[in-house]
């Protein structure tokens, strides 16, 4: 009797293994997975871009971790725009796993960021165009930056100690100012700003359980866990009970910016205006309103402050870089005004500077996750639907063999034999917002932001690191990679 249990049961285990070999057999070879944990063991779930790294540079160009559950990734430039670009419908989608849909959304399948199909479409179709009709790409979009910019030049004038300065809020208050502004209509005083500070804190600490909870992946792995007793607590409930909280700071703006708006008025921000398209259009609602927002604000604001946060630091380490900018700004923009977006033709270097901070900086560990529409056949391998991607632009721009010595902070390396032109092949392959019909869906504001707050910012002060103190560029792993809290020295300039 005991021997048929045990020859039953190592029967049932033969089984469940070769049938778990046979569903990874499916995906594009990787490191081999154990059944039930795959990669896992293998895996640093907080520093991930380490795990990626490492794996990258020992598998093929397209190959999957099960970590335990599938994901397939992308490292090389060329097969990632054979994926994303020439086959990009087959790759617009995203995960519809309800711990994703439930924590990274106001409403599952709403909005820009998490939806699908249809509503994904029509949600970042009216969303850019909004954005448009408000100057984005325009001059329009590049005053309210330039104008967010000269409070932020007239908040660090006005601090008092510039020998050691946290640039942290200046910066976030600066770049929040912008999408603020776009969305709601109003920016926030640097003295009067306790609802946008709180939305942060609150945020980093949330994100930072999403990145650390093995709970939580267990809970996206079973999605039922969820609605367990107390394990549905610890595991899913208390993570998504701060994302709702946090979320409250989206839904009290949009009642406000709504208040006094009726939709004959002319619409004075990206809530009006869109409140203004809803009645012809199904697609346009309120749940889906307050998606959109949330996901432009969260998307459109941590970006591109660590990566000005990552700019003020690379400047105060490597100086004759800052000087060779800070040159090039007098002689183009001069002191007497800030510069503009039109200034960058005759600017290389500082267009330069810019790519290289977002190459060097690389905050995001993985992409967005993508999702396959269909099986997808790329240069022999097979990519079966449903499968979930990383378009690996982290490994890309910190190991594609054309960024020599990719570790070294290094603007001059984009610039041509001329020192005027950029070299195409560099800047195409420098990726921070991804590729294809789901690339960053706010590219156009990110690059004023960037371009004008980082000129603003050295045409204005000299950065230098505190006394006593070097600058440290080691990442420390977040949601994003995130500079260590440091303080510089301001010295005024003009
Ligand atoms: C340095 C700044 C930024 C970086 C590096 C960045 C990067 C990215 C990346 C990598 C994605 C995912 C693309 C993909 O799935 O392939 C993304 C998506 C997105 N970004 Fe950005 N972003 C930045 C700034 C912004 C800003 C300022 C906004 C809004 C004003 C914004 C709004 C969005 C939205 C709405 C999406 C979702 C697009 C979709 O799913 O269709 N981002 N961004």
């Amino acid at each position: 009797m005991l021997i048929s249990v045990l020859l039953g049961l190592a029967t049932l285990m033969v089984y469940v293994v070769i049938k778990y070999y046979r569903f990874v057999g499916k995906y594009p070879k990787g490191p081999t997975p154990l059944p039930l944990v795959g990669n896992y063991h293998q895996f640093d779930n907080q520093q991930q871009y380490k795990s990626w790294k490492s794996f990258g540079n020992t598998q093929p160009p397209i190959y999957t971790i099960f970590a335990p559950l599938p994901f397939v990734q992308i490292t090389d430039y060329s097969l990632l725009k054979e994926a994303f670009v020439d086959q990009g419908e087959a790759f617009v989608g995203r995960p519809e796993n309800k711990v994703v849909q439930e924590l990274f959304s106001v409403a599952p399948k709403a909005g820009v960021l998490a939806s699908n199909g249809e509503n994904w479409r029509e949600q970042r179709r009216t969303a850019i165009s909004i954005l448009r009709d408000f100057g984005m790409g325009k001059n329009l979009m590049e005053e309210l930056v330039r104008s967010s910019v000269a409070d932020y030049i007239a908040h660090l004038d006005d601090i008092e100690d510039k020998g050691a300065v946290e640039l942290r809020w200046p910066i976030q208050v600066m770049v929040s100012n912008i999408i603020n502004g776009v969305l709601f209509g109003y920016r926030h005083k640097y003295d009067d700003c306790a609802p946008l500070m709180d939305y942060v804190t609150k945020h980093n600490k949330m994100m930072e359980q999403v990145m650390t909870s093995r709970l939580l992946l267990l809970a996206a792995i079973f999605p039922l866990i969820r609605t367990w007793p107390l394990i549905g607590w610890h595991s899913f409930g208390r993570i998504a009970a701060m994302a709702r909280e946090i979320n409250g700071y989206i839904v009290d703006n949009v009642d406000r910016s709504l208040s006094t708006y009726s939709i004959d008025d002319e619409p004075s921000c990206f809530v009006q205006a869109y409140k203004q398209r809803m009645p012809p259009n199904a697609a346009l609602d309120h749940t889906n309103l307050l998606a959109t927002c949330a996901d432009f604000f969260v998307a459109g604001q941590e970006t591109s402050t660590v990566t000005l946060r990552w700019a003020m630091l690379f400047f105060a380490k490597y100086q004759e870089k800052q000087d060779r900018l800070r040159v090039e700004i007098a002689e183009v923009v001069g002191s007497e005004r800030l510069p503009t977006m039109a200034d960058q033709v005759k600017m290389p270097y500082a267009r330069a500077c810019v790519l290289e901070v977002q190459r060097r900086a690389n905050i995001l560990q993985r992409n967005v996750a993508r999702v396959t529409s269909r099986d997808v056949e790329i240069r022999g391998y097979t990519i079966p639907k449903g499968a979930w991607v990383n378009g690996d632009i982290h490994y890309l721009m910190s190991n594609d063999p054309l960024f020599e010595k990719p570790e070294e902070f290094r603007p001059e390396r984009y610039l041509a034999e001329d020192g005027k032109a950029l070299k195409k092949d560099l800047v195409d392959r420098t990726v921070p917002f991804s590729l294809g019909k789901r690339a960053c869906a706010g590219e156009a504001i990110a690059r004023v932001e960037l371009f004008i707050g980082l000129t603003a910012t050295v045409q204005h002060f000299r950065l230098l690191p505190a006394a006593g103190f070097e600058i440290d560029l080691e990442p420390r792993a977040h949601s994003f990679l995130l500079p260590k809290d440091q303080q510089i020295r301001l010295e005024k300039v003009v």
